[in-house]
């Protein structure tokens, strides 16, 4: 079913009509269609370019099929070219003749531009939700677990942290992944309706009462760029793709730290696999489906960057391209999110072996040598002698706190029984890291 066909001689085909529907997937704008529409009905009541009684019956059909879609008695299903032309149709089988006014001084493509900023508003709003709980999820994590592990760069052993320290910088990464939604919100909070198909329209409507009808700051100001704008799509991409980023990071840490060879996380059971061959596996398969599906959602973005590429002005149906790929990447982002959560929250850490991982990793070598500095030494020679006392303790196989003073003299006359306090781990997290810890 069509909105359109005077100037047709021949009906569409069936694979050009199948090829064209998108209401398989733009059925998810329902509400944010019928609240554009019935935004769109008070201003024309309101700017008199439809009655009164025309406006209130037309309301009251739009009220109808929003109330029927949510009580399960209208299902968005047929043949039907999109969810505008679906919830128009419904309109006129509801309320009659008066139904087909609705359209005056608009466009589907400002109907479908209007629709979709709203949906993309109201998404950012349930992943910052989501965001929060797992920054809550995280603190609590880092809160119950100040304890020593090492921190690597390389991924090889390099300094004493805090469990609480390394798993906190996620939470910092998300604070960032807030800020950035709220701003691609503000940017994206203007109103296209009322640009019509690109040029606006000879009625006298009202744009700002339709904005602030529909919660938007203000009209857009351009309406060939209000019809055919999908950054903020794009933004929101990016921005998922990023979080998606951090998380996937995590995750690969979550699934080395769970491996026998690190040791220092159990997952729960509630968020592991087992394998149908191998009686004694335990699977991190959450960790591992965040990390692969990060590989859709970075999709995502690169295909709607692609298909915005050549598109000259304003509206042409290469954007409805967009939807798929935002509400799968959506999907993807809150789920993930949502598991992440679920996964911290039950996470046990083994502070036993993150401690002798410490011990095993001449953690303490920088300060040993800073040790050295504040007795005088220049730093690269600092530096020297220590590298020389930690192939020494490799070959002993022992920890530089385990060599005698009297053997550390060998190598600086400098050393002396105070070394062993200052390069104690737990004394060199109070000074450094738990000093300033966030
Ligand atoms: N389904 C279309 C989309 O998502 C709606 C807009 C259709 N506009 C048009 N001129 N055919 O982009």
């Amino acid at each position: 079913m069509k909105l359109w066909g005077g100037r047709f001689k021949k009906s569409e085909s069936k694979l050009m009509e199948d090829f064209n529907s998108s209401l398989s997937f733009d059925k998810l704008l329902y509400s944010e269609d019928i609240e554009g529409s019935m935004a769109h009905v008070k201003m024309l009541s309101k700017c008199n370019i439809l009655s009164k009684e025309e406006g209130e019956s037309i309301l009251k059909g739009l009220q109808s099929i929003l109330s029927d879609i949510e009580d399960g008695k209208l299902k968005i299903e047929g043949d039907y070219e999109d969810i505008h032309t679906f919830v128009e149709v419904n309109l006129i089988e509801r309320v009659g003749q008066v139904g087909k006014k609705l359209h005056t001084a608009r466009s589907r493509n400002d109907q479908v531009a209007v629709d979709f900023r709203l949906y993309c508003k109201k998404s950012a709003l349930e992943v910052i939700k989501n965001i929060e709980k797992l920054q809550d999820v995280i603190k609590n994590l880092g809160e119950n677990n100040n304890i020593m592990m090492p921190g690597y760069t390389h991924l090889q052993r390099a300094q004493v942290v805090t469990f609480k320290h390394h798993i906190m910088a996620y939470y910092n990464m998300l604070k960032r992944d807030k800020a950035r939604i709220l701003n691609a919100v503000e940017i994206m909070d203007e109103n296209p309706l009322g640009c019509c198909a690109l040029a606006g329209t000879t009625y006298n409507i009202d744009r700002s009462f339709t904005a602030k009808e529909l919660g938007f700051k203000k009209p857009v100001d351009n309406f060939l760029d209000g019809v055919s704008d999908r950054d903020y799509v794009l933004e929101l991409l990016s921005n998922f793709s990023i979080i998606m980023m951090h998380l996937s990071r995590l995750s690969e840490e979550l699934i080395l730290w769970s491996s026998k060879e690190f040791d220092f996380v159990q997952i729960d059971d509630e968020f592991s696999t087992g394998s149908s061959i191998m009686p004694q596996k335990k699977n991190p398969d959450a960790a591992e489906l965040i990390r692969g599906k990060t590989g859709r959602v970075y999709g995502s973005l690169m295909s709607l960057l692609t298909t915005m590429k050549g598109i000259p002005l304003a509206y042409n149906k290469d954007m409805q391209e967009d939807k798929e790929q935002f509400f799968n990447s959506l999907d993807t982002v809150l789920s993930c999110l949502k598991v992440m959560s679920g996964m911290l929250s039950t996470l046990k850490i083994k502070k036993d072996n993150t401690f002798k991982a410490v011990k095993r990793g001449f953690l303490n070598a920088t300060e040993a040598a800073d040790y050295l500095v504040n007795k005088g030494m220049a730093f690269r020679d600092a530096h020297k002698v220590i590298g020389e006392i930690v192939l020494y303790c490799e070959e002993g196989d022992k920890a530089i706190e385990d060599v005698s003073v009297d053997e550390l003299k060998k190598f600086s006359s400098l050393f002396s029984d105070d070394v062993y306090e200052f390069i104690n781990y737990e004394n060199t997290l109070n000074r450094g890291i738990k000093k300033n810890l966030r």
